[in-house]
């Protein structure tokens, strides 16, 4: 492995390579006091919004041959409005700081120049006082249309701070990073908790073995989307009755357990070329391996929650047996064997999370939202004010990602298993087959039959992800009833016209289709905007309280799947782990994106400073209206789920209103 290759690498850490020197933007936009459809303006201002429209277009441009994404619809570069705000990079800044620190602190003291750690302390100050006099700041200016000139220069000068700070904190962390990888591979979970120092170990880490948190991860992890009820086992998986007695219990089959809607299968088939066959040599962390496990769980007679029952750590049942849950280590050799199948299946879910169901279907759908949105709605359509906060973000978090992670010698390539064209190859294609109308969630949770909650009943992501979803579809119906009369209302709209037609060819979202009832409107803007804020939020913040913890969750083994249980032990097990270096990455980059909550569902705002309030129209926001509303059914929701934790086993968080961004930004 090149160390300096690292350093290369680093320049992009935590995004911090795209926001240093990045402006941010200084004075708000023109208020639109009340949106009008566009058939429904005078020349004049049809004209006005044409006009509009064409210098949009020639900003926003299309591109599908994008740096490290080739193939995906994206932002050929990203316009002066789509940079984070300061009060964004500050946040992202704070946990930067805090994931370096971490890093420096898990160095042994030999290896981290005393230089170093006293800039990392000033940087820290520098920090706090900019975020002091940006409080300041916003407090003094807050609903202020035109800033005062102190004003902007103080927001200047603070912008640029903090652009400094990201390139000194770059070059600690470039340094510190040269060294992290000597001190040999990290094989004990030992070494693996040392890597935590100024940073919290993630509490899983106590239920490292534990099945039933296993089993958990897939109705309440970072990727709750792929298990699925099975009325049969696919010939694929030849487990047999009498095995299926042995995990379950004798009082219980698979004929009754199928017959009764109890078994559920998680597939990683569509992992693709995500899962190479054989070792990989990557060049940033050696020799490594990825998986495409079938694993099958039940819901015991009687039970509530799903509990593991075998693992098949490949797709080929002839070189890939079956391994059967073990509960205790009477039978030692087996209990290993079964830890490292489930290690097999939590690198496949790492991969199958990072690559599809978070970066490709929240935040590349979002870019392709935004895009058109941008290009095809006037500031002046009610879709455009209301959509615009939901899109933002996605463009620069985006453009960071394909630098930080989806790049040659980056994040991605230390962590993921398969080669980095490979990866982005896989993570275009599952973008691309992505149906926008078949993965609504309702829809969603039917096609994989798990809407039943008397069959299923522990499911935590689904049961909140319904509450936010309806609250959304109340308030985006009272929304789109302001504005749109009738469905006449919709066919007449020429620029909603442009938009979806621009969607499905340009951005290339499956299945988008003209909109032609008020009621389609309705669930296709319930899905934008649930996908940008709510989807997100579930599946981004367990990186930082799941993700960090490599023993527990990894992209890449540092071994082949075990093909037998004798001579497996705890050390043949945690060979299966990934390099130290790739556990550093992990939480270096995790802690950060997992860690920033900007612009909170039901926050309307501008993102040009002082961030004025953006939907200003009466119909919408006068006391009692729909906005106060959507910002009371939060409430309902935010109460249900606390509620709902008390009974809960464990709590589950990450849709709690008050804890979703309105967009996709990290
Ligand atoms: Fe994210």
């Amino acid at each position: 492995m090149k160390r300096r290759d690292i350093v290369k690498w680093s320049a992009s850490m935590g995004g911090l390579g795209l926001l240093a020197g990045a402006p941010s933007r200084v004075a708000a936009t023109v208020p639109v006091p009340r949106p009008s459809l566009p058939q429904k303006t005078d020349l004049l201002s049809a004209t006005t919004r044409r006009l509009q429209l064409v210098a949009q277009q020639a900003t926003y441009l299309w591109t599908e041959s994008h740096l490290n994404l080739a193939g995906v619809p994206m932002a050929a570069v990203v316009p002066p409005a789509e940079l984070p705000t300061l009060e964004h990079q500050l946040r992202t800044s704070a946990l930067a700081v805090e994931a370096v620190t971490n890093l420096a602190a898990s160095l042994a003291p030999s290896a981290v120049a005393t230089s170093s750690l006293q800039t990392l302390d000033g940087l820290r100050t520098r920090l706090a006082a900019t975020q002091a006099s940006f409080d300041s700041l916003a407090a003094a200016n807050a609903g202020l249309l035109k800033l005062p000139v102190a004003a902007l220069t103080l927001l200047a000068s603070l912008t640029t701070t903090v652009a400094d700070i990201a390139t000194q904190l770059k070059q600690i962390h470039a340094n510190l990073m040269a060294q992290a990888g000597q001190g040999g591979q990290a094989k004990t979970v030992a070494q693996y908790d040392a890597l935590f120092v100024t940073i919290e170990k993630p509490a899983i880490a106590q239920l490292l073995h534990d099945n039933d948190s296993f089993s958990y991860m897939r109705v309440g992890g970072p990727n709750p989307m792929l298990i699925r009820k099975v009325a049969a086992l696919p010939p694929k998986f030849p487990l047999s009755d009498a095995q299926y007695r042995q995990a379950m219990g004798g009082s219980d089959s698979l004929l009754d357990a199928a017959g009764s809607g109890r078994l559920y299968l998680l597939d990683y088939e569509s992992l693709g070329g995500m899962a190479p066959a054989g070792a990989v040599n990557k060049p940033l962390t050696g020799t490594d391996y990825g998986y495409a496990p079938i694993a099958l769980f039940a819901r015991p007679k009687g039970g509530r929650s799903l509990v593991p029952v075998a693992i098949q750590c490949g797709q080929d049942s002839s070189l890939s047996p079956m391994v059967l849950r073990v509960d205790d280590m009477a039978n030692a050799e087996a209990y290993w064997a079964w830890q490292s199948a489930k290690t097999a299946v939590q690198v496949a879910d790492f991969n199958y999370h990072e690559m599809f169901v978070h970066l490709g279907r929240t935040h590349l759908m979002s870019e392709a939202f935004a895009m058109a949105t941008q290009r095809q709605l006037a500031v002046q359509h009610p879709l455009s004010r209301l959509l615009a906060p939901h899109l933002e973000g996605a463009m620069f978090i985006n453009e960071a990602a394909t630098l930080i992670i989806m790049g040659p010698l980056t994040t991605g390539d230390a962590i993921l298993a398969a080669p980095i064209e490979t990866l982005q190859r896989e993570c275009g294609r599952d973008r691309l087959a992505y149906d926008f109308y078949d993965n609504m969630l309702p829809n969603d949770l039917r096609a994989r039959g798990v809407d039943d909650v008397s069959q299923l009943p522990d499911y935590p992501y689904r049961d909140d992800a319904l509450l936010v979803w309806n609250a959304i579809q109340q308030w985006v119906g009272e929304y789109v009833a302001v504005y749109y009369a009738n469905d006449g209302d919709v066919t007449g709209d020429y620029e909603l016209k442009a938009w979806a037609s621009e969607l499905a060819v340009s951005g290339k979202i499956k299945g988008f289709r003209a909109i032609t009832t008020r009621s389609q409107l309705v669930m296709v803007v319930t899905a934008i905007i649930f996908n940008a804020s709510a989807q997100h939020a579930a599946v981004n913040f367990p990186q930082s309280s799941l993700m960090t913890y490599a023993p527990f969750y990894a992209g890449m083994g540092g071994t082949p799947a075990p093909v037998g249980a004798a001579g497996q032990t705890e050390a043949s097990w945690s060979q299966m782990l990934p390099s130290r270096l790739a556990a550093q990455e992990q939480i270096l980059l995790f802690h950060i994106l997992g860690g920033v909550y900007y612009r909170m569902l039901g926050d309307y705002r501008d993102n040009a400073f002082p961030y004025l309030p953006v939907l200003l129209d009466p119909a919408i926001t006068s006391p009692g209206g729909p906005l106060d509303r959507f910002r009371g059914s939060l409430a309902g929701v935010e109460s249900s789920i606390r509620q709902r934790n008390l009974a809960r086993a464990r709590p589950y968080e990450y849709l709690l209103p008050s804890r979703i961004p309105s967009s996709t930004n990290i």
